[in-house]
């Protein structure tokens, strides 16, 4: 392939143009004047992964950015407030600070020292999430301490391979639909509907609370549940719960359960792990971060929970399989961010993630009352970091682009999540408390 491009770049180096096809959807014009070299190095003899060629658009929160900044580009002194990206703002408190601290300095100690550590994690952080996090609901050697729930997210989609179906919320989360696109588990976009053929999308609306009728959707192997939800800011009731695992189990479906915001439930009797219904374990994985609990978007540390008996059809331990993805892909948490995972476990710790969470709850309080006031129907913000805010069936995006021109105030469109969520706005709670009420002053006047 190499060698016919170079034939065919120089058959028609005296050409004004030309142009060297790479696949049938993409073909690349190179400028004569250009040096051959340049011209050999256009392309390459690789052929696209074709599921790749599948993705719509970029990624959702780099094209909320490319907008900021082109907005930054023409009015350069604009003061934007972000309630945008669900990225933390407040500092690593110090208790669990020291962990990071002091796991750091460890390393420059002869004692202290420590290389490749095991690819699962280090024996006494898996025993601390097993113990403190899940009152002992699950056993240390089903816990997988990684660098993160989205990357948990497409480990976990490795080891699923292209053969199976997927069903999600609508909306959701984009790793979701994306990673499964990527492993070749679907058909193209269909453009009308912004739905990949082959995905299950489970609708989530007013009506039913934002959480899908399981029961009514189509079978799928692999169902995707995130709760409290991003980008709904609903969290799903015990029933809800028990219900979707009852279907998993009589269809012989998996449940990716997602529970990265599950430090914010506050309601009474709302599970914070899958692993509080019962029967949960003959069906359910579990994707956790410490991401949202501690300020750790940066430091990277995260979680998978895979039960031990959770069997593929042909007997295989799920858990098997995922242990095998993760000596071959992973090679341990850093051993400086496990000690912080082990002090944010610690009772000043815990202490610690309480206040830190309360603080984002109250900024969410903030914004609910705000566009309560204004007369819009609003969900989530009180189990989860986000409200969702109903825009009387005007357009999310055209809503961003007004917000944004009108308050200089991030927000993210309700579409981006998927076709369910046309319609709504996302808001984030994540925004330093003075940014949070410079934001609902200016949004009081923008969308009154
Ligand atoms: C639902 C959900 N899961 C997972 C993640 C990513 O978590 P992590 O930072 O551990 O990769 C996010 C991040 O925003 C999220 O919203």
């Amino acid at each position: 392939m190499k060698l016919s491009l170079a034939v065919l770049a120089l058959t028609l180096s005296s050409a004004l143009s030309f142009t060297i096809p790479s696949n049938a959807a993409h073909r690349r014009t190179v400028n004569s004047d250009t040096s051959m070299t340049t011209q050999l190095q256009a392309t390459t003899g690789v052929a696209r992964n074709k599921n790749f060629a599948k993705l719509a658009g970029g990624y959702l929160f780099p094209e909320i950015g490319r907008r900021r900044n082109a907005y930054l580009e023409q009015n350069p002194s604009a003061n934007i407030i972000s309630l945008g990206i669900g990225d933390t703002t407040q500092p690593i408190p110090s208790a669990i600070l020291k962990g990071l601290v002091d796991g750091a300095a460890a390393l420059g100690t002869q004692d202290g020292y420590s290389g490749y550590g095991a690819e699962q994690g280090k024996a006494d952080l898996r025993e601390k999430i097993s113990e403190v996090l899940y009152n002992g609901l699950i056993d240390p050697s089903e816990v997988f301490v990684s660098d993160g729930a989205k990357c948990d997210i497409q480990r976990i989609q490795n080891m699923f391979g292209p053969d199976v179906t997927s069903a999600v919320q609508d909306p959701s989360y984009p790793v979701y639909v994306d990673t499964s696109v990527m492993m070749g588990q679907t058909q193209q976009l269909d453009e009308a509907k912004g739905q990949y053929d082959g995905i299950v999308y489970m609708e989530c609306n007013e009506a039913n609370g934002f959480y899908p009728d399981v029961a009514a959707s189509p079978r799928a192997d692999v169902v995707y549940i995130c709760s409290p939800n991003n980008p709904t800011g609903v969290a799903a009731t015990r029933a809800q719960l028990e219900e979707t695992v009852k279907v998993c189990k009589e269809r012989g479906s998996i449940l990716v359960f997602d529970a990265a915001y599950a430090p914010f439930i506050r309601s009474s009797d709302v599970p914070k792990s899958i692993f509080e219904i019962e029967g949960a374990k003959d069906c359910a994985i579990e994707v956790n971060s410490f991401s949202k609990y501690a300020g750790f978007t940066g430091v990277r540390l995260g979680w998978t929970v895979v039960p031990e008996g959770l069997k593929f059809s042909d007997g295989t331990p799920v858990r098997q399989d995922f242990n095998r993805v993760m000596t071959t892909s992973f090679n341990g948490a850093s051993n400086i961010v496990q000690a912080g995972g082990l002090a944010c476990l610690s009772p000043a710790g815990m202490k610690e993630i309480e206040t830190l969470i309360d603080y984002y709850l109250e900024n969410a309080g903030i914004l609910r009352k705000t566009f309560i006031d204004l007369g819009y129907n609003v969900y989530g913000g009180t189990d989860a970091p986000y409200i969702f805010v109903s825009l009387n069936g005007k357009s999310s995006w055209d809503t961003f682009s007004e917000i944004l021109e009108k308050a200089e105030v991030v927000t993210i469109p309700g579409a981006g999540f998927g076709p369910g969520g046309e319609g709504f706005l996302r808001l984030s709670a994540f925004a330093p408390r003075e940014g949070v009420i410079e934001a609902c002053e200016r949004l009081k006047k923008a969308m009154a």
